[in-house]
Formats: structure tokens, C-alpha cells, sequence
């Protein structure tokens, strides 16, 4: 039995995360038996972007350099680890925001060049799909420190990974093989929830938000429409259409024709009831899309695996019961950005070998082995 001992850094965007990770397993180059987390630390820049309707480059940059160096040692702490007992560092490479991500794996390079370790470079959005396959529940408060079993799981799958930078469909044939079967043409599924609560006056992020309103209302008056779910179009999305028609709609409501149309004025119940519409709406989407790619391969998938930060909306979790095959999610507490994902991320490249990912441009690399 080998154990490894990782600290990953993510920060690809608006949250500075470090954790620390362990992973049993027969021999490096197998899947880990077992997994638990050590020190989970994530500090998120909301409240910084909120007055702006969503995340400002510059800012989260400078943030995440204020922050990383005093999360990176909250973390150890949080382990009761010595620096010297990691065995390596994984790092969040892209996609994201430039400056964001330089001040991770900057700071990364750093410490393994000064503690003589290998440094492992991730993929963000490969990460998000780490957890349904590695450790299908977590609590920050109660787990950390337990040792998890990985599950068992039958491929092929399907894969949605629905965050605020993305949303891709995939059909997953083994723990590191993946396929990618569709991506959207324009606003990524979080986003588009963002823009909306922003058009309605609500706080950044706008995914709770939207899912708090939708659950008051409990239904509406509005119907916005689906995306086109024809024969070209059966696994990719778009949200342009349904944004166009929430605005439609605003515009109707308030009466306004000239200038930045804005529904921060709109009654409570209105803003309910539009939020309600939307959501089924952009659910929707998401349930057609793996109902569509479950038909067109259901001789083989046995499962599908849902993550990223949109997978914490509970109408959607709710609507996949239907969707025939069992439904694995990542655990809520690592559905939105965190490091844990990007170990476990680098668990399985490393028992792949760290061999080319076919969608990931940046899980093969090895950026530094000192
Ligand atoms: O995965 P994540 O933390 O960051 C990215 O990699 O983008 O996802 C954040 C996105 C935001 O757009 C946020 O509005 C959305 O996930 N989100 C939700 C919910 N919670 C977070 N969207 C819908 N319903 C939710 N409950
Ligand atoms: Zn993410």
C-alpha cells in the first residue's frame, strides 16, 4: 500500500482554495482505494464582486495574491502536516482568468521548486468531474480526516459539467477516458443564471438566487422557450434565446423602450414568478440534452455523473430522477470551485500514467519535477 500525500491550489477564478489530499492505493500507478481530504480551505471573492453583477479580472488577480500565501498555510495547519510531508503539488492551469490563474501556479512553482517536489498541472473543468468519480460524498465540517472508499462505477457514462465558465456533455468511457459530445454556443448554463438575477436586481452569484425566487413563486404566469433541440442540434446548448426572451418580457413588464432595460424594479411576485420560468427553462435544457445523448447511445451508458456549480440547483438534481439510469453528483460542498477537485483531478492523471487527456490541454503536463 502506498500512500500520497498532495496540496492543490485553485485559483481559476473568483475563489483563492487549497487542500490537502490523500490517496491509498496498491501501487502510484493504480486508482486510488481510498481517499480522504486533510484540509479543505476555500475563501470566496463574492463579496468583492458583488457591487460589479459578477467577477472583475483584475480584482479576483490581486485578491488571490493577498490570499494564497496565508490559505496555503491555514491549510497545513488544518492537516497537522509539515510542509515536508507532501509528496507533491497540483495546480489549477486553465481554463480561466489569466491573471488568476498565473498567481496560483506562480505561487505553486515556487513551493515545489523550494520543497524538491513534483508539481501537477490540472485541468479545471476535467476537475469538476472528479468528485463524482472519487468521492461521491464530503462534508468540509464532518469528513475531514475520513477515509473514503472510491465507488464502483460502470462505464460508460455520461457526463454533464454545468459551472459559470461552462458547460460540456461528455460521454465518459473509463475514469481518465472522455469524449466530448457537446458544449454551448454561447453563455455557459451559470452564467446565464448570473445575467438574469442581474437583469432582475439580485446579488452575484446569481444561481442561488434565481433557485431561492423560483422556489417562492412555485410556478408562473411566464414560459420562455427551449433552445432548439432538433436533429443537428441534440447535444450542444445555448442560452442566448431564453436571455433574449426573460428581457422580452422585462421590458413588457416595466414598459420600458429606451435605455438598459432593468427589472430591479419589478413587484416580488413578478421577479418570483420570471425566475421560476427561467429556471425550468435552462433546466430544461440541460435534462433534454442527457435524455438526447442517453437515446442516442442507451446500448451502452450505464450511469451519468453531474458537476460543477450549477449541479447544486435542486430542481435540477430533482429532474434528473426521470432521467432512467442512475444519476452519480459531485457532493454539494465540491459542486463549485475548490481544491479538493483538483487533487483528486491529479489522482487520476497520475494513475493514468498523467498520459494526453483527449480534451484536456493542460492534465498532461508535468510543469515542474525538480
Ligand atoms: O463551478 P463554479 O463554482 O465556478 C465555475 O467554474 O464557473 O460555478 C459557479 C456557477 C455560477 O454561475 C453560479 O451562479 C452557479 O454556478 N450556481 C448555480 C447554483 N449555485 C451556483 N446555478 C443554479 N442554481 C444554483 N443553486
Ligand atoms: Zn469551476
Amino acid at each position: 500500500m502506498s500512500i500520497l500525500t498532495l496540496m492543490a491550489i485553485e485559483t481559476s477564478c473568483d475563489e483563492t482554495a487549497v487542500s490537502i489530499v490523500q490517496s491509498e492505493c496498491t501501487s502510484l500507478t493504480q486508482f486510488p482505494d481510498r481517499v480522504r481530504v486533510l484540509a479543505h480551505q476555500v475563501e470566496s471573492q463574492t463579496e468583492i464582486h458583488q457591487p460589479f453583477g459578477g467577477v472583475v479580472p483584475e480584482i479576483a488577480a490581486r485578491d488571490h495574491l493577498a490570499k494564497i500565501h496565508g490559505i496555503a498555510k491555514n491549510a497545513l495547519a488544518e492537516s497537522g502536516l509539515p510542509a515536508s510531508a507532501l509528496d507533491g503539488l497540483a495546480v489549477t492551469m486553465g481554463p480561466g482568468l489569466i491573471g488568476a490563474l498565473m498567481v496560483g501556479v506562480l505561487f505553486a512553482r515556487g513551493l515545489a521548486l523550494a520543497l524538491g517536489i513534483p508539481l501537477h498541472a490540472v485541468n479545471h473543468v476535467d476537475a469538476h468531474l472528479a468528485p463524482a468519480l472519487l468521492m461521491p460524498s464530503f462534508s468540509p465540517r464532518s469528513d475531514l480526516g475520513r477515509w473514503f472508499e472510491t465507488p464502483h462505477l460502470n462505464f460508460p457514462a455520461l457526463s454533464l459539467t454545468v459551472s459559470g465558465g461552462h458547460c460540456m456533455l461528455s460521454l465518459v468511457r473509463s475514469h481518465t477516458e472522455r469524449q466530448i459530445l457537446g458544449r454551448t454556443a454561447d453563455d455557459a448554463c451559470g452564467e446565464a443564471f448570473d445575467k438574469i438575477a442581474k437583469l432582475l436586481g439580485l446579488p452575484y452569484p446569481g444561481g442561488p438566487e434565481i433557485e431561492r425566487l423560483a422556489a417562492i413563486a412555485g410556478g408562473s404566469r411566464f414560459s420562455f422557450p427551449a433552445a432548439i433541440n432538433n436533429r443537428d442540434n441534440r447535444h450542444g446548448f445555448s442560452f442566448s434565446g431564453v436571455k433574449t426572451a426573460v428581457l422580452e418580457c422585462v421590458r413588457k413588464q416595466t414598459g420600458q423602450t429606451l435605455g438598459k432595460i432593468s427589472g430591479a424594479g419589478l413587484s416580488p411576485d413578478l421577479k418570483c414568478e420570471i425566475a421560476w420560468a427561467f429556471q425550468e427553462a435552462a433546466i430544461g435544457q440541460l435534462v433534454d440534452r442527457l435524455q438526447n445523448a442517453l437515446t442516442d447511445h442507451k446500448d451502452i451508458v450505464r450511469c451519468a455523473l453531474v458537476a460543477g456549480g450549477v449541479a447544486a440547483n435542486t430542481r435540477f438534481r430533482t429532474a434528473l430522477q426521470q432521467l432512467g439510469v442512475p444519476v452519480h453528483f459531485a457532493p454539494l460542498a465540491l459542486c463549485s470551485d475548490n481544491a479538493t477537485m483538483i487533487a483528486l483531478q491529479a489522482f487520476l492523471a497520475a494513475a493514468d500514467g498523467f498520459a494526453q487527456q483527449p480534451f484536456a490541454r493542460y492534465t498532461d503536463t508535468r510543469i515542474s519535477t525538480p
